[in-house]
């Protein structure tokens, strides 16, 4: 039998390989840059398997190329890099990696929380400066996070990871999303459900956890920071467009907000120059980034593909509809 032809666009982690290459006929990208699109291109034209990263746009000028594809497989749980719709029409699954990353991705949520509320970018180049002049009274105060309100907008897998670690701060924890979640869920990580403007104008810290779509580009905009108490930080670990970036420097600036910490942008790398400020914390997409989870994502993401070739229907499917079809 021949051995499906799989190209994956990073050399991914050693489980991730070893199932690829048990299995499969598998190429890498193994430079440290990400792959210029007509390498990409080029280089899955004859290939039957893609496993590709979020930086990857997977769109129907990229699937036209490659007639054999038969599957895309995200390294990610996000997955607005990939046209789905187009994957369905050509009959190409789509999957990503849901699950694992949810309590690294919460951890991390946390770890901005509390850097920008309780000042430690500032501190941390302080303190490696050189010109620190000794303990003082008033000296880079922050926030309390301890006893305040976590407002939480998306309360799926991560977000609910987020509230359950604010019992240890003594917070409320406030939470809106398209649907209620089921009472038990509430009362175990006591969240109370709110409409979003009643949210923005009670929580001390906002946490976003939805995906991208339609729906949640430009969330975020001017008169949602308008809602906000001036004194409330806004956390972001979910996706850059879901923020609007510009409405966010100018509620910045003109101290509609205390300050935020981000984690991603609207156009990654590319970071808004009126971000860089004393009262923001940015990170370059990291939440998920622990050895333990990418490595967990890049093992489901091999398991997806080769699932799939072994005539299985792959777990994590983003587009089930295609096997109805069959
Ligand atoms: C995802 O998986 O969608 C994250 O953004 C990267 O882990």
């Amino acid at each position: 039998m021949p051995r499906p032809k799989v190209y994956c666009t990073h050399p991914l982690f050693e489980e991730a390989r070893k199932i690829l290459s048990a299995n499969c006929d598998v190429q890498y990208w193994c430079e440290a840059e990400r792959p210029p699109r007509d390498e990409l291109i080029n280089r899955v034209r004859d290939r039957e398997a893609l496993v590709c990263l979020l930086t990857e746009k997977i769109n129907d000028e990229l699937l036209r190329t490659a007639p054999k594809l038969r599957i895309v497989a995200n390294v990610a749980v996000g997955f607005d890099n990939i046209d789905i719709d187009a994957c369905t029409k050509r009959g190409i699954v789509a999957t990503n990696t849901p699950g694992v990353l949810d309590e690294t991705t919460a951890d991390f949520a946390w770890t901005l929380l509390l850097a920008v509320s309780r000042r430690l970018g500032e501190g941390e180049a302080l303190a490696r400066s050189g010109n620190w002049k000794g303990w003082n009274l008033d000296q880079l105060c922050g926030a309390d996070v301890w006893g305040k309100t976590l407002g939480i907008v998306g309360f799926g897998r991560i977000g609910r990871a987020v509230a359950r670690r604010a019992s240890g701060f003594q917070m409320k924890v406030i939470y809106t999303d398209a649907a209620r979640a089921p009472e038990d869920v509430e009362k175990s990580l006591h969240a109370e459900f709110r409409d979003m403007n009643s949210l923005l104008a009670d929580s001390d810290f906002i946490s976003l956890h939805v995906p991208l779509l339609p729906d949640t580009r430009d969330l975020f905009d001017a008169p949602k920071f308008f809602r906000m108490k001036p004194t409330a930080f806004l956390i972001n670990t979910s996706r850059g467009p879901v923020v609007d970036e510009a409405a966010l420097v100018a509620a910045l600036e003109n101290k509609k907000i205390a300050g935020a910490a981000l984690d991603v942008y609207e156009n990654e790398p590319f970071i808004h120059p009126g971000l860089k400020r004393s009262n923001v914390v940015l990170a370059p997409h990291l939440a998920s980034a622990s050895f333990e989870t990418r490595s967990r994502m890049a093992t489901m993401a091999a398991n997806n593909v080769v699932a799939l070739f072994a005539g299985q229907r792959p777990a994590h499917m983003l587009n089930p509809d295609i096997f109805k079809k069959r």
